[in-house]
Formats: C-alpha cells, structure tokens, sequence
C-alpha cells in the first residue's frame, strides 16, 4: 500500500516496555509511529521500516522555555515527522493558530514532515459543507502564514491531516463522499494560494473496517489514526 498511515498514540500507552512492543507489532513501510516524548528514544532503536515522529514541538531552539521540547531534540532523535495542530492541543492547551503558524514555520525550516491538522468542530459542521469549507480555509490561512517565502524543497514536507473533530473518538468517520469532497477542496485550494499539490491524509475514528474504504479512495493519501493505532492486530488490519 503506498497511503501514509500515521499513528497518533497521544498519552499512551503506560510505560515503555509496553510502547516498545506496540511500535514492534507496528514497524510496517507508509508508516509513521508518533509516540509521547518520554519513548521517542526507545521506539527510535527498535523499529525498522516506519519512520518515527513526534506528537507536537516547540518553535524555539535550545535554550530557555520550561517544559517544551525544541525541534532541535527531536531531531537529534532521529524523529522525520511532527504532528502540528492536533485538534485536542487546540482545544486542551489552548492552541492558537498563530502559535500552530509558528511551530510549523519552524519544524519545516528545520527539515521536519509537518501534519498540519485542522478540521471544524459539530456547531460548525451542522450549518452544511461550505461553512465547514469555509472554517478549514481559515485555519489553513491562518495556520499557513509565511508558508510561501520557504524554499520549495522546505514546501515539499508538509502534509495535511483533515480531521472533522466531531468524528474523532466517537467510532463513526464522516460519510466517505463528504471527506472526498473537503480533501478535494483542501487540495485545491493549496494549489491555488501555494502552488503546491500537497498530501491530504483523513483523520476521525479510522479502524479495521472502514480503513479500506477510506484508503481505496484515491484522493485521500492516507490515514491518521488514533484509538486503533493503540490495539497491534487492528492497526495491522489498516495497514497490511
Ligand atoms: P481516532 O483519533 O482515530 O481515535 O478518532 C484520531 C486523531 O485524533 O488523530
């Protein structure tokens, strides 16, 4: 399979012998494993074919910023891919886009993938398709900032992760025919403001058996997936 299935653990699993075990069942080709800091190191030395990346990263580099992690670390790592704007750091933490803007400027910079993540909340959603088409243009707006004054090879890394918030957790994606048409628009629209064709992955409750529908369409180039990323004989079935 040539789609990008990209792992999303968030605060799991416990403690290391058990995420070392998961990246293990995990380690497939299109496969990125985006574990909490603390296992970044370890699941680094025990994996072969998926590529690692990290859950988030601060803009700044070394120096005086309590409790963030520099793309300069990650690096050192061994990490390739930094999820950025996850919707729950946007809604837990606080996160603005102009903060989200700032860190992908930065990791991209650094020569970091960046999976940019935006998607619209129900409230948004429920007023029909082009007030969503509407809300994701501004977050991509906004989050995209500058985008255009980096090199063209700097461009080249960064990947969208359309997540309709609503359909993330709750077991039920969006209806197939609705995400085609949002990652069409996504598409379009980057072509349109940045000349650019860029990789627009689905994100929303993915598991065993709709990832087949989901991956078979061709304009969705992968998958980010959280809760079935954490059960091996699932996420294998996504994957193989
Ligand atoms: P989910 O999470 O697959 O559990 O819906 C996806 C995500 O939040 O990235």
């Amino acid at each position: 399979m040539n789609k990008l299935v990209v792992a999303n653990w968030k605060s799991n699993p416990l403690n290391e012998k058990e995420a070392v075990a998961l990246a293990k069942a995990s380690d497939f080709e299109n496969v990125v494993i985006c574990p909490p800091y603390p296992f970044l190191k370890s699941i680094g030395e025990s994996i072969n074919k998926a590529s690692l990346g990290a859950q988030d990263v601060f803009w700044g580099n070394l120096g005086a910023y309590t409790g963030e992690v520099s793309w300069r670390q990650l690096l050192e790592l061994g990490v390739k891919y930094v999820i950025i704007g996850h919707s729950e750091r946007r809604i837990y933490l606080k996160e603005t886009d102009e903060l989200i803007n700032n860190k992908l400027i930065a990791a991209l910079e650094a020569g970091l993938k960046v999976i940019l993540c935006v998607g619209e909340p129900r409230e948004i959603r429920d007023k029909g398709m082009s007030a969503a088409k509407n809300y994701i243009e501004q977050q991509l707006d906004k989050d995209l900032i500058g985008f255009n004054e980096l090199t063209s090879h700097r461009a080249n890394e960064l990947i969208i992760a359309y997540e309709p918030i609503w359909a993330i957790g709750t077991g039920v994606p969006e209806k197939l025919e609705d995400t085609i048409e949002m990652v069409t628009f996504i598409k379009k629209l980057l072509v349109m403001r940045y000349k650019l064709s860029v990789k627009v992955l689905y994100g929303g409750s993915v598991n065993s058996v709709n990832a087949k529908e989901i991956l078979g369409a061709e304009i969705i180039d992968g998958a980010l997936v959280g809760g079935a990323s954490l059960k091996p004989e699932e996420f294998r079935r996504i994957v193989v």
